[in-house]
């Protein structure tokens, strides 16, 4: 398919990726996050092409599109095709309004990378349906139908994060989210002298067949034993770190290592989201530390990739913190740098990680930005 020459949108949509500053694998387990969109994101350009139900959806990246009708969606074996249509299908259970549209959609946010492209094209394609056939829908609706287009079309039983931050976020704050109430604080971040810089280690790994679904799996059995003793509990969100310990011996090992470090990982965030407003950013940076060497031993979502460029920044005293951010397996590590070093920490990280993996490094500084928005 050939996207059409005289292509004149009626509306341009941004929809941003975004970064998680501490907070990992804890938001399906009602728990809390800190993240924020950051500049990188897909354009969106949207028109209504005066049909009941055809769509035509064309990406600029791949170079490839597709035609969909309204009354016929299903899921296709095309993986990214299966974002948009999750989307519409979800739009089309709550209203009757959606007719036929074309739309082109541009990614400048690397797939795969840990920085939730997935979430950005959902939560985008649904801003911009909802714009352009005043569907009624609010900036929540779109996070929680985004949410289920993953779920049911893609087959990742994400929790809220990614979703929440794409749209919620605003410039030069970070989220304090609460999963379980969805209770949110915008918390101004200002970390200069430092800098936040993303390293992304070129391994990407599909959440959808990975091990994503199985940990969320081992946190529902580790929370059906602690139920047993402690039958108030519904999910890890309410388990305190003395309670956690009692279970040390009697659970399986592996369980018990998911469980505690999504304790401690709540408890991470509170403290950061603490650090920050007190503008603590040593222990900020130590607590990213701590949140990595957990990511990697307990919860064991990282890779060598990830916890070689972490350790490999240890070195530096212009580095505060680093810990790989995202569903995990690769992606981009964050970086907490002094912004004298910025130069200087990517070089060295860059020859060190070619020699180490043979790859060459990508590296980027990311800025708390604006969830969602049209263009003017
Ligand atoms: C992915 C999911 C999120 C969240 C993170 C890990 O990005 O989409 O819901 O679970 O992994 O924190």
């Amino acid at each position: 398919m050939s996207f059409p020459e005289n292509f004149t949108p009626e509306l341009v949509v941004e929809s941003p990726g975004r970064i998680n500053l501490i907070g990992e694998h804890t938001d399906y387990n009602l728990g809390y996050v800190l993240p924020t969109a950051i500049e990188k994101k897909i354009t969106f350009k949207f028109k209504r092409n005066h049909t009941e139900k055809e769509c035509n959806l064309y990406s600029l990246g791949y170079n490839t599109g597709f035609t969909l009708q309204l009354d016929k969606i299903a899921r296709s074996n095309v993986e990214w095709e299966n974002y948009i249509l999750g989307v519409l299908n979800e739009i089309l259970l709550r209203t009757d309004k959606l007719r036929g549209f074309d739309c082109t959609i541009e990614s400048k946010l690397p797939m795969g990378s840990g920085l939730s492209s997935s979430a950005a094209l959902e939560c985008g394609l649904a801003f911009g349906l909802n714009e352009l056939f005043d569907l009624g829908l609010s900036k929540m609706d779109i996070v929680q139908l985004s949410q289920k287009a993953e779920h049911t079309f893609v087959g990742t039983q994400c929790g809220i994060m990614d979703q929440f931050a794409s749209v919620m976020s605003e410039k030069g704050h970070v989220i304090l989210l609460d999963c379980k109430s969805l209770e949110h604080q915008q918390i101004p971040i200002h970390i200069a002298p430092y800098k936040m810089i993303m390293l992304n280690t070129k391994v990407s790994h599909n959440l959808a067949s990975s091990e994503y679904n199985t940990r969320k799996r081992e946190c529902e059995e580790g929370v059906a034993i602690i139920k047993k003793k402690y039958p108030e509990v519904m999910s890890l969100r309410d388990v305190t770190a003395t309670m956690i310990q009692e279970f040390e011996e009697t659970m399986d090992a592996t369980l018990f290592k998911r469980c505690s470090f999504i304790v401690s990982e709540n408890d991470r965030v509170l403290k950061t989201a603490n650090a920050l407003k007190a503008n603590d950013l040593k222990l900020f940076g130590s607590l990213l530390y701590e949140a990595h060497e957990g990511i990697s031993k307990l919860y064991e979502v990282s890779c060598p990739e990830s916890d070689f460029l972490v350790d490999f920044s240890k070195q530096y005293n212009a580095v505060l913190g680093a810990r790989q951010t995202g569903g995990g397996f690769g992606g981009c590590t964050l970086n907490i740098v002094h912004k004298d070093k910025v130069n200087a920490f990517v070089e060295e990280a860059t020859k060190a990680y070619k020699e180490a993996f043979n790859i060459e490094l990508e590296a980027f500084e990311v800025q708390p930005s604006a969830g969602t928005y049209i263009q003017n």
